[in-house]
Formats: C-alpha cells, structure tokens, sequence
C-alpha cells in the first residue's frame, strides 16, 4: 500500500510502477486497487495497451472491494487526506507500507504529523505491517533534500530510497507503463533507484 495524507507525493507514480515491475519484470499476476476517486491508477491502466502484460484495475473509492487472494501481488493506491478510521481499515488489510515524501517543508511537517498517526495503529505498532519512506522527486545537491535526508532519518521509519525527479516518469505514464518496461538506457539510473524498495518484498520484516 503507498500511502500519505499528503497530495501529489508520489502515491499514484509509485503505485503504477511497482504494479508494472510485478507484471513486467516478474511475471506475476497483479491486482492494482485505487481507493482515490480522482483514480490516476484507474486512469493510467486505460492507458495501458493490450500488449504490455495484464495489470487488474478494481476502484474501490466508491463500494468497498474484496482484496483477491488467488493473485501474487496487490497494490492499494490510496486518497490524499486518509486518517482516522479510514486509515486504521486500510492498514489493517496490508503487509507492507510505503510513504512518499517530497522534499518540501509544507510536505516535511504533514509527513510528520502523518508518521505520528500511523505509528499509533496498532498493527504497526506490533511490527506486523513493514513500513518504510522513500524521498521522491528528489534533485540532489538542493539544500532541501538535505534537510529531507536529516528528517527522515530522523524518524522512527526506515528511509528505504531516494527517487530523483525525472521526465521519465511522466513518459511513461502517458504510455500506461512503468519506468521498468523503458529502455534501459534511458532509465538505468531509475531502475537503481528503485533496488531498495523492491528487495522489501523478500525482507520478512525491518531490523530494529
Ligand atoms: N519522481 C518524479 N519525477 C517527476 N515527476 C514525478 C515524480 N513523482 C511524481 N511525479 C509527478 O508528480 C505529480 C504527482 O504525482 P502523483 O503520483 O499523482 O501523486 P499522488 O498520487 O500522491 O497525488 C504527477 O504529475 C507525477 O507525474
Ligand atoms: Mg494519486
């Protein structure tokens, strides 16, 4: 599950590429749910042509979905603004979190406050639920993704990758697929960014 109260940091971008690295570079059978009613990751698998490999799409933002057991991976992309209960049943459902953050103060502070409430939840707090954060849109060299670093290391979260901000995310998007099925020349950089996240699946839980 990507998830953050916070807009625009990611949730969907991260959401449509590992749902493709799931059915692009392994193979699997693939579930992608969006529980946003804005539904870019509904949006981007209309995108998606017949010949990539088959992604299933379920929008859950207006009935409640039942999450499909007989696939290999589920994806839940989620809304901006979740809290409370919502979140609390959101999270009970999952086995592993992810939290982007975009190197802003304005996104720093609501992370924060987001993290403090996530880290209350009580599946979280028993260490059944993997959560880690990952640092998006990053432009290194910034004074500001300094700053990032230094929060998020700060945290009580494992701070598992830094994305840098490219076109190649956009590109991709607008041919319904994820950086994985672009040509490795021109997302190698990418791909290595993404090793950390992608190597969580295996971990069976964080260190301390
Ligand atoms: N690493 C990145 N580099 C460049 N653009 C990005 C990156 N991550 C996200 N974006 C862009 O930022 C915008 C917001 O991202 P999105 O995934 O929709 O956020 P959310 O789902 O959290 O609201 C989108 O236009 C997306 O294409
Ligand atoms: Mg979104």
């Amino acid at each position: 599950m990507v998830l953050n109260a916070k807009g625009g940091c990611g949730k969907s971008t991260i959401s449509t590429n590992l749902a493709s690295y799931f059915a692009f570079e392994r193979q699997q059978k693939v579930v992608m749910i969006d529980f946003d009613p804005q539904g870019s990751s509904m949006a981007w698998l209309n995108v998606r042509g017949d010949r990539e490999p088959r992604i299933q799409g379920l929008p859950a933002w207006e009935k409640s979905v039942r999450i499909p057991t007989s696939v290999d991976t589920v994806i839940l992309d989620t809304p901006a603004r979740v809290q409370g209960q919502e979140l609390s049943q959101l999270v009970r459902r999952v086995e592993t979190i992810i939290v982007p953050v975009l190197p802003s103060p304005i996104d720093m502070r609501a992370a924060a406050d987001f993290m403090k409430a996530l880290l209350l939840n009580g599946k979280i707090s028993r260490k059944q639920t993997k959560i880690a954060v990952v640092a998006n849109r990053v432009r290194e060299n910034t004074l500001i993704y300094q700053s990032l670093q230094a929060f998020l290391k700060s945290l009580k979260i494992p701070f598992i990758t830094s994305l840098r901000d490219t076109q190649n995310y956009i590109h991709a998007e607008q041919q319904g697929l994820g950086i994985f099925e672009m040509p490795p020349s021109v997302v190698w950089q990418d791909l290595e960014q993404w090793q950390p996240l992608l190597r969580l699946r295996s971990k069976r839980s964080f260190p301390d």
